[in-house]
């Protein structure tokens, strides 16, 4: 067996609260209420022991994290604590008075997300009137206080066509980076999957949009590109291997190898309430279920790739094979895989376009 190595970062989801409704959110449709959201010390505690534990960065997210009032304080703690900070967020509450206290705060990197190239679209995929103009003066407030900037550009059928306007939108306002991040099928974006998966050739048209922004803008903006699964003929290797090198705490406190692991209910994953975080990653049945090789059957058992991609995502593999523990469908040895494919073609070729919006019921 291979020796643990530590997690390189860590994801808190401090809240499940948004004001955004995005269909394609990777949260799980049960959400957390507020009631049930760990607490400011609880979460300060959970930083330290991550830290101790080896982890470099860690990441704000949510729901939307600029719901919680103590968010510029665990900043603050997490700096003291010597990890990289970021800001995952809509940025629709990040007025110029939070810019200044976050900043202030020691916040090292600001990653936000838009919807569309223009307001019409993004307003309408967000759900929330004028968010189109609240991210525009979001991003520059960031850039005026001197922080990393992340442009974070979700696409998918409704918006493909604004892709080239999207880039642009990166360079106009300064950002260093744009990840183009196809939307990934969990939570509740497999919910409105019909409405939004692209058709082959759109993501054709995409990649090559991609690949000459890519050669013009070299040196000037970095661009990150996450594909669809469904038109793949490898899966990625799904947070870089399943309890590798992050884990997800969820705003109740669990504790998840992937932000979708809550999907996999035949696993009880642990709270940070209950049990230190280095106890959890070392020895939770969750965390050891999938992680390395031996747990693999044919054909990823003796692929040549199997420390390569891991045999894909398991939430992918359970919400499409049924079964947690099979080969990711989105790679071609998959049985499922022709499948994956055919099911991609027709409902991205059948025109629905209304979705549910997210939503805590
Ligand atoms: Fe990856 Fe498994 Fe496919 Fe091999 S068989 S490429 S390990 S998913
Ligand atoms: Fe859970 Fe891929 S999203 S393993």
């Amino acid at each position: 067996m291979t020796k643990l190595e530590p997690p390189l970062a860590m994801l808190m989801e401090l809240t499940h609260r948004c004001p955004l409704k995005c269909p394609y959110c990777s949260n799980p449709l049960a959400l957390d209420r507020a009631r049930d959201e760990l607490d400011t010390a609880t979460w300060k505690r959970v930083i330290s022991e991550a830290a101790s534990l080896g982890v470099l960065q860690v990441h704000f997210s949510g729901g939307e994290p600029m719901v919680r009032n103590d968010l510029p304080d665990l900043v603050r703690h997490a700096r003291a604590e010597g990890l990289y900070t970021n800001l995952i967020t809509s940025a629709v509450l990040l007025n110029a008075s939070r810019m200044a206290v976050l900043a202030e705060a020691g916040l090292d990197h600001v990653q936000i997300s838009f919807q569309g190239a223009e307001q019409k679209i993004a307003d309408h995929v967000a759900g929330f009137r004028d968010a189109h103009a609240k991210k525009l003066a979001a991003v520059r407030r960031v850039r005026e206080a001197g922080l990393a900037l992340t442009l974070n550009a979700v696409m998918h059928r409704q918006n493909l066509r604004q892709l080239t306007e999207m880039i642009g939108l990166a360079v106009e306002v300064g950002a260093q980076r744009i990840e183009i991040a196809h939307v990934q099928y969990y939570g509740w974006a497999l919910k409105n999957r019909a409405a939004l998966i692209p058709t082959r050739a759109q993501l054709a048209e995409a990649t090559a949009i991609v690949e000459a922004a890519r050669t013009r803008l070299a040196g000037k903006l970095t661009i990150d590109y996450v594909v669809p699964d469904y038109y793949a003929s490898r899966p990625k290797a799904c947070m870089g291997g399943w309890a590798r090198r992050f884990f997800n705490i969820t705003p109740s406190g669990k504790m998840l190898p992937c932000h979708a692991a809550e999907s996999l209910t035949h696993l009880i994953f642990e709270r940070v309430t209950e049990r230190g975080v280095a106890d959890i990653w070392a020895s939770s049945p969750a965390f050891e279920a999938y992680r390395g090789t031996a747990w693999m059957a044919p054909p990823c058992q003796g692929c040549a790739r199997a420390e390569i991609d891991w045999g894909g995502c398991r939430c992918q593999a359970l919400a499409l094979a049924g079964d947690a523990a099979a080969t990711d469908p989105a790679c071609g040895l998959s049985p499922h895989h022709e499948a994956m494919v055919a099911l991609a073609e027709a409902e991205s070729a059948a025109g629905i376009e209304e979705f549910a919006y997210r939503m805590i019921s």
